[in-house]
């Protein structure tokens, strides 16, 4: 089977390599094992193959990327029940994706519903998991007003989700993005939603307008950095800045944040202590990821597909700006059962 690995951290073009292995994994007791036919490459993989910043530092095992994924369930360990080979599903987490197989414990392959598709099963779970803890930390944060909130790189395949869900629900959402282009994107998906590019010299003045004489409720923000201080100037008092990713540049130390005068809130949210909430409402969260990929496979937008063994190109293409939607990796479509053949 072919598995992409890296064995120190770093740039990903540099130290991830495809490997041939001449097994496949064996699922244990309450795990399945997963044909992986289609698997995402989130900004959040990339950053797990770069590690923090500093001399990079030698890993005593191989790692595969990948947290996310859509297959085939192949077989079954002992005392599971619930999945039978030939079923597709869903899977997260489950570290190691970027492979042609995977072992997953059998309670997270989610059963992918009839008439989504592969590229879209594959995008079922993180994303939309994310979303609903997002919306959870904005809801804390809102305490029943109705926001402005503020998201930064609102054009992101999250931002797009925040912003459809934003529109749903009524709360008044600022979406901030990078470009000129990408503002007039946003604008022409959700005209009611004002769209600022940090281009523009007087963005900050132009969010404050939009935000009214109270200011910005809370940040959404995946953006972080050198901007953090700006966003939390934009903040009002009480406000709370909401933590989820790290695509830009620089630092802001907390010192440099008006935190106390102002009674501001900093969160972190992480799609990867999802586990850690309840089975109800884990299932909850389930049941809206597969009715989101049944309804509205356009909010899962596919930016390009590329075969596993193009890993190099794929990630090149999910770190080029302006693009629209995510990167996936396919495997080909093969079903047979026995030991693995001459891939
Ligand atoms: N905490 C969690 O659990 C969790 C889960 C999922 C995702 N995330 C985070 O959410 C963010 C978006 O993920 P995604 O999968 O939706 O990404 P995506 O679809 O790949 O989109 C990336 C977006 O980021 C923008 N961008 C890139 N670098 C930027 C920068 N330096 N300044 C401003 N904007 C920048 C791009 O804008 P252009 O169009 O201008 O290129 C693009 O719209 C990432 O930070 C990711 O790590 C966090």
């Amino acid at each position: 089977m072919r598995t992409v690995e890296y064995t120190r951290r770093g740039n990903p073009a540099q130290v991830l390599t495809l490997r041939e292995k001449p097994h496949r994994p064996t699922p244990g007791s309450g795990e399945v094992l997963v044909r992986v036919l289609v698997s995402p490459v989130h900004p959040g993989d990339l950053i797990g193959v770069e590690g923090p910043p500093g001399p990079p530092e030698q890993q005593e095992e191989a790692r595969t990327p990948g947290v996310e994924g859509m297959g085939v369930v192949e077989s079954v360990g002992a005392d599971v029940r619930a999945q039978r080979p030939g079923q597709r599903v869903a899977v997260f987490p489950a570290p190691g994706t970027w492979s042609d197989f995977v072992v997953v414990p059998a309670e997270l392959a989610v059963p992918v519903p009839d008439g989504v598709s592969d590229e879209t099963a594959a995008l079922m779970l993180v994303n939309p998991l994310t979303l609903r803890m997002l919306y959870r930390a904005v809801e804390d944060a809102l305490r029943g007003r109705p926001g402005p909130v503020l998201q930064t790189a609102a054009g992101s395949s999250i931002g797009r989700l925040v912003s459809a869900t934003a529109a749903r629900h009524d709360v008044r959402l600022i979406n901030l993005v990078r470009s000129a282009s990408g503002a007039e994107r946003l604008r022409a998906l959700h005209p009611s939603q004002p769209a600022v590019a940090t281009c523009d010299d007087d963005w900050r003045a132009q969010v404050s307008l939009y935000a009214g004489e109270r200011g910005v409720r809370v940040v959404l923000d995946s953006v972080g950095g050198a901007m953090t201080r700006d966003l939390a100037e934009l903040l009002a008092d009480d406000g709370t800045l909401v933590s989820y990713g790290q695509l830009g540049s620089g630092t802001t130390p907390l010192e440099a944040l008006p935190l106390i005068g102002r009674a501001l809130t900093v969160r972190g949210v992480t799609v990867l202590r999802w586990t850690s909430r309840t089975p109800q409402e884990r299932a909850q969260d389930v049941a809206f990821a597969q009715e989101l990929a049944r309804s509205r496979p356009d909010l899962l937008e596919v930016a390009g597909s590329y075969d596993l063994a193009d890993f190099k190109a794929a990630i090149e293409h999910a770190r080029r700006p302006a693009k629209s939607g995510t990167v996936l990796l396919t495997t080909a479509r093969t079903t047979g059962s026995g030991q693995e053949g001459a891939r």
